[in-house]
Formats: structure tokens, C-alpha cells, sequence
């Protein structure tokens, strides 16, 4: 069991392998928090907490004289607003009477074996998962809280979810409903979140926590560019191999928000949910709320493992179907080879060396339906452009098929520009604000998802093109974020709803999508890794990381990535140099090093390339597929940052038996008469004889680990190596 309830004590215990998480019914049914960290055993570690007269905090009124039952001082399980926690709340609603407090008190909890899942929206699944719900009420009114958790115990993943149930006679607006509210009684920590922007996603940062609140989160109708639904709280002392860690991560697509406040008692406060702007749900007497999951991660042994399992994680339980297992294929896309410029005979071009130099498949871009000839136009109408094909989708897939090359296809389902035949017919189905010019982006407007019909309507479409040829896999974008948010089938009292709505019927369209064609790989995009989220993870196994291909660029970019995500789930490409982002040249070599730790692709024009780069993507293709499993089965370690004083970023990847191990580095600083560049590798059997592939040299695994592998001296800028060790057989005793 690793779900404890002590009757005694009243004290819940989650454990997982290596976890536990701990909270506790006190006096008058208040649930407060006690602990996450390392496993323990059945205890109660109530005596943790000071109880004083502490001035100016809220106490329960049954508590009469008692002072020192402080509601402001307590870790709470889930922080209400209103009632005298003036800490950041994970719940506020606007009762039938006008008031915001809501103050839940235990009355019952249910073990369940398996997991719990979500309606509608993604979850973690699995069979092995064990589910706790408590149960909440607000005597006063008599609204209602069920508190989800499900343990993974073997692979140490903690989930939480609430929902928020109208158990009153009148009509209650839900203002804010966190997935999570985590307690520490310490103060002593720093957090670790991912900012970017378009083409430059999830940059790692790490600061200190500071007294009051800091936050980050999203209002653009997307997680974003600008910040990932994940963050990382750690000890200040933690680095990659050794400390305290805590993962969360929101499995979440739309607006979210994360919040840290170290309070005047010296401890921290994590909340994180939905985007509480942009949000107020109307629920009628009987309805209910129910908020998106959170995943948490304990680790002792320092972001590296804190990485390990939360790959592990997402790969056994958020990401499905076909392609979980299955080898991805190594794809050409021809969006940086062609932009809108192409025609079926170019595409047929580009198929045609792609098979020669052992691609696996060809991936259509954007700009073979409608009018799309630029960005301009045409979204919405998703009728293939056969001029422009010279001939249907179907003669051309044959055609590719022919050449025993899979074909993919790209859509932006989401959107609708003004001069389509669509937006002529619904101009409704448009998100815009009546009477009020709507916000472009990307001259394009977004479609209301949160309605049923638009949805319904799009997905006949795609799903008629899907119908029309073989099409083996599609990239699934969005292009702009959402402004003026309303939608003209709800009233206003409920236009609070739209987004989240919206991201339901973006989950319905999956959910559908996956069901009615098992077989596609579909790869998430958002102008690059604005959707890069465990949400999208649950329906594309893989999405395009950036829409930055500058291999150097990329070196931080996948780096701040692999914290929080598999490597499968980098989607990542070779592409043409000079770099069409950041104008930089790069080696071929070095991109491919890049573009390798991902699931991998080109993104070029073939038939400009020279006689050696073919031979080139040749053998990269081959050294792609060989180390394929290592890849994405492995456990990657992260050897130097690219942010840090070393001259050169490094990464590897190790076999579960710890026999293979792929070691990758790219130069990104050149110096004059040079110092020598010592990168220690990780996770090998120090008793083992590694052979480096190609020679007869070989080294032991502690050599490796505790001297280092010394990089050649480079002779361009950027050079990359690419160094594969396999540990010898043991001779027999
Ligand atoms: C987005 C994607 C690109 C490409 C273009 C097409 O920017 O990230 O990879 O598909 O759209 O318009």
C-alpha cells in the first residue's frame, strides 16, 4: 500500500519508493500540510509545528481563546481564501451572497486502487497507480472540495488534483482553483523556471526565493514561449549529482500560473493551476469544477536524477499509442527548403534524394491548401491546392509512397484568416470582442474552440484530408496567441469560461484525432515550443522544440528542454547554413550533434547540398537509427552547461545496463593557445572497459567518470564530437 491513513493519528502518508508526502487532520477538521520529502515511514510530524500566539493572524472562531492555532502560520493543504491565511490562496470563490471566503473542513477520504483520471482532459495513467480522494466542506455554505491524489510508488510521481463542487442552494463563481498548493517549512530555497520567447524557449534560470511573492505563468490562451508550466524548488546547496529537488509540472495547454511566497514565518508556499486571470466558472447549485493535474518529483540526488525520473515518468504515463515505442521516423521538412515556394515536383525532388540518402519520410509544410501562398492567408480552408500540387494529395502521396518514403502533412486547425472561404461563411467562429476590432497575429485570428460546433466543423475538415491519402504523420501548430478572449455563444456572466473552455475542446479534437487514427504520429508545434507542455505530450508524442534550428542556439534551448522532458519529445532538425534565424554557420557535423539528441530530421533543401554533405547525412541517418534505443531509452546526462565557463557544452546518453554510452560536445568557444577542455562522463560501471568506437583504445568506466575525456584541440568554430563507448565483455573467470 502506498497510500497510509492512520487512524490514530489522523495522519495521511504517501509513499512512493524513494518519496513520501504527509498532511494531517487537526482540531475542527483543518487538513494542513506536514510534509514532502525524502520516504519515511508511518509517523506524524505535527510536532514540527510551533503553536503560539502569533499577532495578527486569522484564527477558527471554535478555537475561542486559544490563540495559537494560526491559520496564517500552519502549512495548509490547500489554502483558502478569506478565512485568515493571508498567504497566496489556491481557492477563491464569489459566493451566492457576494463574499469570497471558503473555508473546507475534512469529512471524508476514499484509497482506491488505480489511478484516477481526468474528464476530458489529460491525466496520468496506469494501472499500478493508487488514488486517494479527500473530501471537503465549508460548513458555512456548504461548497465542496474533493482533493485528488494519485501515487505511482515505483516510479516515485505524486499527482494532485481538485475539484470544486457547488453544494450550496445558489449560484457560486469559482475565481481562482489551483491544481496544487505545496507547504514547506523552510525558506531556505531556490526555484528553477524556463523563460523565453519565440525561438528561444525554455532558458533555465535559478534564483533565490525571496520574501513576498514571485510568479510566472501565462495569459496568451497557450503554457507559451515565455514560460513553462514547470518549475523546480530546490536546496541552495543542489546541483546536478547530489540535494534536495522538487519537480512540478502542470499538465496543462492553456493559461497557467505559478506562484512562490516565502511568508513572515520563514517558510514557502508553491501554488500552481490554471491562469486565475482570465477566469471565473460559473457553477450552478450541484456543478462542478474540476482544475487540471500537477505531477511532482522528489529526488534527494540533484536535478540530473530529479530529469531521470521525470523522463521516466512521462514516457511510462503521459505519452500513448503507436509511437511511444515504435522508432520515430527520420523526417524532411520542407519548410526552411522551400517556405511557401514549392510545387509537386519540387517536393518530389527533395523525396527523391531524401530516399537515396536514408530518410525515412517526407513532412509537407505550410502552404498546400486554400490560398496559402504566404502567411497572409488562407487559414481555415483546408482544401488542398492541387495547382499547386500538380495533381491531388492522394497522387501525391502514392508518388512519395512509391519511393517507399512515409508522407506527413502540416495544419494549423486552430486558426482562421480573414480572407478565407470559412471565415466568409462563420465569421462568428472567430475569437473577437463585438464591437470592437479584433487583435491580429500573424495577420491571423484564432477560432473559438470552446464551442462545440467550430470545433465539430474543423475536424470534418482535417479529418476529410486525412481520409484523401496516406498520410503517416502531422504537425499540429499554433501560431499566435489569443487576444481579445470572448466568446459570442456564451453570456456574459460566462465569459470567464472561454479559455479554459477553449483548451477542452482543443482536448476533445485530440482525444478524437487519436482514437480515429492511431496510426498517425502527430507532432505538436506552436510557432516552435510555445505548446511544450505534459498537456500536448498526452496526444503527440513529440513537438517541435523551436522554431530557432541555430545548433548553437539550440545548445540552450534543449538543455533547460531536457529537464523536464524526454529527449523523444524534442522534436529537432538539421538545417541550412547560414542559419535562417540567427545567420551563423555552423559545421554540418555540429548541427547534426544537435539536432541528434531529439527525435531526429532535416530541414533543408537535399538537393543543395554538396556531394560530402550527402554522404554526410548518409551515415549521420545511420548513426541516428543505430543509436536509436540509447537515444531515447536512455538516461541523458547533462555535463556542462551551456550557460557556465566551459568552452565546450556537453551531453551523453547511457544505456540502462550502463554498457553503451554516446557522448556529445560542441565547441562554442575558441581560444588561442588553449587550455584543454576535461568533461567528465557519468553513470558507467567504473569497473568497466569502455572501446571507443573506430579504435582500439579503451578506458575504464572510472577513468571516464573521475578523469574525463579530453576534447581534441578544435580547428573551427563550433566543431562537435560525437564519441560512442561499449563496455568489452568481461573475460570469464
Ligand atoms: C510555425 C512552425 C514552423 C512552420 C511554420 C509554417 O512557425 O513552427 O515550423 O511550420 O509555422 O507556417
Amino acid at each position: 500500500m502506498a497510500i497510509l491513513f492512520n487512524q490514530n493519528t489522523k495522519v495521511f502518508t504517501l509513499q512512493t519508493k524513494n518519496s513520501a508526502y504527509q498532511m494531517k487532520m487537526i482540531d475542527y477538521g483543518v487538513l494542513i500540510h506536514l510534509y514532502y520529502g525524502k520516504r519515511l515511514e508511518d509517523c506524524d510530524l505535527s510536532y514540527l509545528i510551533q503553536r503560539s500566539d502569533r499577532g495578527f493572524c486569522g484564527n477558527p472562531y471554535e478555537m475561542q481563546h486559544d490563540r495559537t492555532f494560526s491559520l496564517d502560520y500552519f502549512p495548509q493543504e490547500y489554502s483558502c481564501f478569506g478565512i485568515g491565511d493571508y498567504r497566496s490562496d489556491a481557492v477563491r470563490v464569489i459566493n451566492g451572497d457576494g463574499s469570497n471566503a471558503v473555508d473546507y473542513r475534512f469529512s471524508s477520504y476514499r484509497i482506491e486502487p488505480g489511478k484516477y483520471r481526468l474528464e476530458g482532459m489529460p491525466s496520468m495513467y496506469g494501472e499500478e497507480g493508487e488514488t486517494l480522494v479527500i473530501t471537503m466542506k465549508d460548513q458555512s455554505t456548504g461548497m465542496e472540495l474533493e482533493l485528488y491524489y494519485g501515487v505511482f510508488e515505483q516510479d516515485d510521481v505524486i499527482t494532485r488534483a481538485a475539484r470544486i463542487v457547488n453544494g450550496t442552494g445558489d449560484k457560486v463563481y469559482v475565481d481562482r482553483a489551483m491544481s496544487l498548493c505545496l507547504d514547506f517549512m523552510r525558506a531556505d530555497l531556490d526555484w528553477i523556471h524556463f523563460y523565453g520567447k519565440h525561438a528561444m524557449e525554455r532558458e533555465f534560470e535559478r534564483s533565490p526565493l525571496q520574501h513576498g511573492r514571485q510568479a510566472i505563468g501565462s495569459v496568451r490562451g497557450a503554457s507559451s514561449h515565455q514560460h513553462n508550466p514547470f518549475v523546480i524548488l530546490c536546496g541552495k546547496e543542489t546541483g546536478e549529482d547530489w540535494g534536495e529537488c522538487w519537480g512540478i509540472s502542470l499538465v496543462y495547454s492553456g493559461g497557467f500560473y505559478a506562484e512562490a511566497e516565502v511568508d513572515q514565518f520563514n517558510q514557502t508556499r508553491l501554488i500552481m493551476g490554471i491562469s486565475p486571470d482570465n477566469f471565473l466558472w460559473q457553477l450552478e447549485p450541484g456543478e462542478a469544477f474540476q482544475t487540471p493535474e500537477c505531477l511532482m518529483i522528489y529526488t534527494d540526488k540533484g536535478l540530473t536524477q530529479l530529469s531521470h525520473q521525470y523522463h521516466r515518468a512521462v514516457f511510462n504515463h503521459i505519452i500513448r499509442g503507436k509511437w511511444k515505442e515504435e522508432p520515430r521516423p527520420v523526417l524532411i521538412n520542407n519548410w526552411e527548403a522551400t517556405y511557401f515556394q514549392f510545387t509537386g515536383d519540387k517536393l518530389l525532388s527533395i523525396a527523391r534524394e531524401a530516399k537515396e540518402l536514408g530518410i525515412d519520410m517526407l513532412v509537407l509544410d505550410d502552404g498546400w491548401f486554400g490560398k496559402r501562398n504566404s502567411d497572409n492567408s488562407g487559414l481555415g480552408d483546408w482544401q488542398v491546392n492541387e495547382k499547386k500540387l500538380g495533381g491531388s494529395l492522394r497522387e501525391l502521396a502514392e508518388k512519395i509512397n512509391g519511393m517507399g518514403l512515409k508522407f506527413g502533412l502540416w495544419f494549423e486547425p486552430e486558426m482562421i484568416s480573414e480572407d478565407s472561404i470559412l471565415y466568409a461563411k462563420h465569421p462568428d467562429w472567430a475569437i473577437r470582442i463585438p464591437g470592437r476590432p479584433a487583435n491580429i497575429g500573424r495577420s491571423q485570428l484564432v477560432l473559438d474552440f470552446s464551442r462545440e460546433e467550430v470545433v465539430d466543423g474543423i475536424q470534418e475538415m482535417v479529418f476529410s484530408v486525412l481520409d484523401e491519402a496516406n498520410i503517416e504523420y502531422v504537425k499540429w501548430d499554433f501560431n499566435r496567441s489569443i487576444t481579445n478572449l470572448y466568446s459570442s455563444a456564451l453570456p456574459p456572466e460566462r465569459q470567464g469560461e472561454v479559455a479554459h473552455r477553449y483548451v477542452l475542446g482543443l482536448y476533445r479534437f485530440l482525444e478524437n484525432f487519436v482514437n480515429r487514427y492511431p496510426n498517425i504520429l502527430l507532432e505538436g508545434c506552436s510557432g516552435g515550443g510555445g505548446r511544450f507542455d505534459l498537456g500536448m505530450l498526452y496526444y503527440s508524442p513529440q513537438i517541435w522544440c523551436s522554431d530557432d534550428t541555430d545548433a548553437v542556439e539550440r545548445l540552450k534551448i534543449q538543455y533547460g528542454t531536457s529537464f523536464g522532458y524526454p529527449i523523444s519529445a524534442v522534436g529537432s532538425h538539421v538545417s541550412a547554413c547560414p542559419n535562417h534565424q540567427t545567420f551563423r554557420k555552423t559545421p554540418f557535423e555540429t548541427r547534426a550533434t544537435v539536432a541528434m539528441a531529439g527525435s531526429f530530421g532535416y530541414e533543408l533543401d537535399l538537393n543543395a547540398l554538396t556531394p560530402e554533405e550527402k554522404e554526410a547525412v548518409k551515415r549521420q541517418v545511420k548513426e541516428y537509427k543505430a543509436h536509436y534505443q540509447l537515444i531515447q531509452r536512455g538516461d541523458y546526462y547533462r555535463l556542462t552547461s551551456p550557460y557556465g565557463k566551459c568552452r565546450a557544452a556537453a551531453w551523453s546518453f547511457v544505456s540502462p545496463d550502463r554498457r553503451e554510452c554516446l557522448f556529445c560536445a560542441v565547441i562554442t568557444q575558441l581560444q588561442a593557445n588553449p587550455d584543454g577542455v576535461i568533461v567528465k562522463l557519468k553513470g558507467l560501471n567504473p569497473q568497466g572497459r569502455y572501446r571507443l568506437e573506430g579504435t582500439e583504445e579503451i578506458y575504464s568506466g572510472s577513468a571516464l567518470m573521475y578523469g574525463g575525456v579530453l576534447l581534441p584541440i578544435p580547428r573551427e568554430e563550433y566543431e562537435s564530437y560525437r564519441y560512442y563507448f561499449k563496455e568489452e565483455e568481461q573475460p570469464e573467470a
